[in-house]
């Protein structure tokens, strides 16, 4: 489907579509005065806190601040894709809207790191390849079960020796410092080495599913680590990925649950008995970014971390967070007499594994009892009075239905009477579940030029004057997110001139971006962070604006400029190259000196 077509025949759908008339198909809708309101559907309400606008065509909830367009609401109601929702109001408005199957992702590679994400994918190909080269990687992957199908579908391969990789890549016509950049070398004196020399090769990705990092697993024994990983880079933030996040996600979605294991192998496993809506944390570490990630996918989880005490106590720490954002959480915790999934695979079969599975799942909140009985923490009353308060602390942000279930248990458990449980479950007590989930975005690092960019899109979005001069400058934003905000602030300016009002504006951004850019997760949370700094930075003033806007344009390029002179002069193949570099990082210098100088002079 032409991507201009579409968005006509939807914008169409959405002048037809009157909110209120939709909404009202799926709940009650109570009219108030010139607005309409309802119970909103996305939190725990009592009462009428989602307000519908029929002028605006949005709703907006002033409780848990959910909020959108027509559209928005039945994708969010009914949990469906945004295209599906679009159907489904055109059936309603009589518009026909036949979905495609082609899919409409984005391709996210951008092009500030084009360069990274083809070197990665091109070590891919070659890791790939070398696999056939060696014959104790192939006794290795025979020994583990790893099928040429398996290999191939996780695009599993082998890293040979003798920088092998490093000299295929520059061959490919890659620049030294590029290819350090993308983690896959380490550097020494300037020279470049393999870093994963001799490995079982498995690729990462990011949720959008392009390859950015690797984890390389030794095949003989050694001392070496079992596993090594490449470095962070642009494109690799290890705590915002998850191992075969992208493959299992339209399973996730279908299934409504998802299992989170510990290893590649594991991850594996359960992809060998069909259970494909699979991740793997890689470890242990787990993030507030993971976190997020699973309170957006609202799915069931099943916790499949090894077997051992250490799995187990990860997996009830993780558990008790999963929980505390209202997910429901099962837990695996044993796995006979091996310790992973992987191993329990190899030893009894696929059938066994599937049937394992759903025979021990056990309640998330009940796992708190089991382990704390198998390591005998709930000995004395200190303990059992440490314990309540952990337990209490869960509860208390749980539904009213899920509290009394629980205080129950532990009254029957552990034997304290209600009253003193409820009593310690409201010393706990937080009036909402978001808050945690603003404490998750607080986790974001904001890097200097990041920081500009939020302050200068605040402004924009407080004055017409800011947005004026942003276009007449036109002022190019280096980060894509922010680029792509200050592009709808633009074109709604321009549409909107003789009737513009900055409320409307921020409407039409909040809503676009939770609609039709709904899996753009750095945009969201690029738009998230200017929302949550808006009363933090100052609002619009003319000069502070202008020096903004100085700072983007003329600074920010030269620092980074000399950042990169100064990776180049570390890999200077000849005296002369470096040279060459060191007389252009102080030109560079100088030209900044002179800029900053002109700023502070202003
Ligand atoms: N891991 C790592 N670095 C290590 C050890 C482990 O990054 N030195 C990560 C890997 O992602 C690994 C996961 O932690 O998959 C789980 O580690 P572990 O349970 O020790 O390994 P297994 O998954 O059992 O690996 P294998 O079956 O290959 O022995
Ligand atoms: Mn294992």
């Amino acid at each position: 489907m032409n991507n201009n077509f579409t968005n006509n025949k939807i914008n169409e759908i959405r002048q037809q579509a009157d909110i209120v008339d939709i909404i009202g198909k799926y709940i009650n809708v109570i009219r108030k005065g010139k607005n309409y309101v309802a119970v909103c559907p996305f939190h725990d309400d009592t009462n009428p806190s989602l307000s519908i606008s029929k002028d605006k065509q949005i709703f907006k909830c002033f409780v848990c601040n959910e909020n959108g367009n027509v559209f928005s609401f039945v994708q969010k109601y009914k949990k469906i894709p945004f295209l599906n929702a679009v159907k489904e109001v055109a059936d309603y408005v009589g518009i026909d809207f036949q979905l495609t199957n082609s899919s409409t992702s984005v391709d996210h590679t951008t092009i500030k790191n084009k360069t990274l994400y083809d070197i990665v994918k091109d070590t891919m190909q070659f890791y790939k390849i070398s696999l056939a080269s060696s014959a104790e990687v192939n006794d290795y992957c025979t020994k583990r079960s790893l099928t040429p199908k398996i290999l191939d579908e996780f695009n599993i391969g082998f890293s040979p020796d003798s920088n092998k990789l490093i000299k295929f890549l520059l061959a490919k016509g890659y620049k030294k410092e590029d290819i350090f950049k993308s983690g896959v070398a380490i550097e020494h004196n300037g020279e470049l080495y393999d870093r994963f020399a001799n490995r079982l090769m498995f690729p990462i990705t990011d949720l959008n599913g392009n390859v950015v990092a690797f984890s390389g697993r030794i095949i003989n024994k050694s001392d070496a680590a079992k596993y090594v990983n490449s470095p962070e880079s642009e494109i690799f933030i290890k705590g915002n990925t998850l191992y075969n996040y992208a493959l299992a996600l339209p399973y996730i979605k279908k299934e409504k649950k998802i299992y989170i294991c510990e290893g590649f192998m594991d991850c594996i496993a359960l992809h060998r008995v069909g259970i494909l809506n699979c991740i793997a944390l890689m470890g242990t570490a787990f993030t507030k970014e993971h976190l997020k990630i699973f309170n957006n996918l609202k799915a069931e989880i099943i916790l499949t971390l090894d077997g051992d005490n250490p799995g187990n106590i990860n997996a009830n720490k993780l558990a008790n967070e999963l929980l505390s954002i209202g997910l429901n959480v099962k837990v695996v915790f044993s796995y006979n007499d091996v310790k992973d999934l992987d191993e329990f695979y190899v030893k009894y079969g696929d059938l066994a594994l599937v049937k394992h599975l759903q025979n021990n799942a056990m309640d998330a909140f009940d796992f708190n009892f089991y382990l704390a009985n198998k390591l005998k923490t709930l000995e004395n009353n200190e303990d059992k009075k440490a314990f309540l308060r952990k337990m209490c602390q869960i509860i208390a942000k749980m539904d009213n239905e899920d509290k009394d279930i629980y205080i129950n248990k532990i009254h029957d458990q552990l034997g304290f009477s209600l009253t003193t449980i409820k009593a310690a479950v409201d010393a706990f007590k937080t009036k909402e579940k978001i808050p945690i989930i603003k404490e998750v975005k607080e986790y974001q690092k904001i890097n200097k030029y990041q920081d500009l960019q939020i302050r200068l899109l605040i402004q924009m979005l407080d004055s017409k004057e800011a947005i004026e001069i942003f276009i007449d400058n036109l002022v190019y934003l280096e980060d894509d997110a922010y680029r792509k905000i200050a592009f709808m602030i633009s074109e709604y300016y321009k549409e909107n001139k003789d009737n513009f009002d900055l409320n409307c504006l921020v409407a039409d951004l909040f809503t676009k971006v939770s609609t039709d850019f709904n899996d753009d997760i750095k945009l969201k949370d690029a738009l998230n962070l200017i929302d949550k700094n808006k009363d933090k930075y100052p609002q619009y003033n003319k000069e502070s604006f202008k020096d903004l806007i100085y700072e983007i344009t003329e600074i920010i390029p030269l620092e980074k400029k000399l950042k990169k002179i100064s990776d180049e002069i570390k890999f200077a193949d000849s005296i002369e190259k470096k040279t060459d570099y060191i007389n252009q990082s102080i030109a560079i210098k100088r030209q900044l000196d002179e800029k900053i100088k002109k700023k502070n002079g202003r």
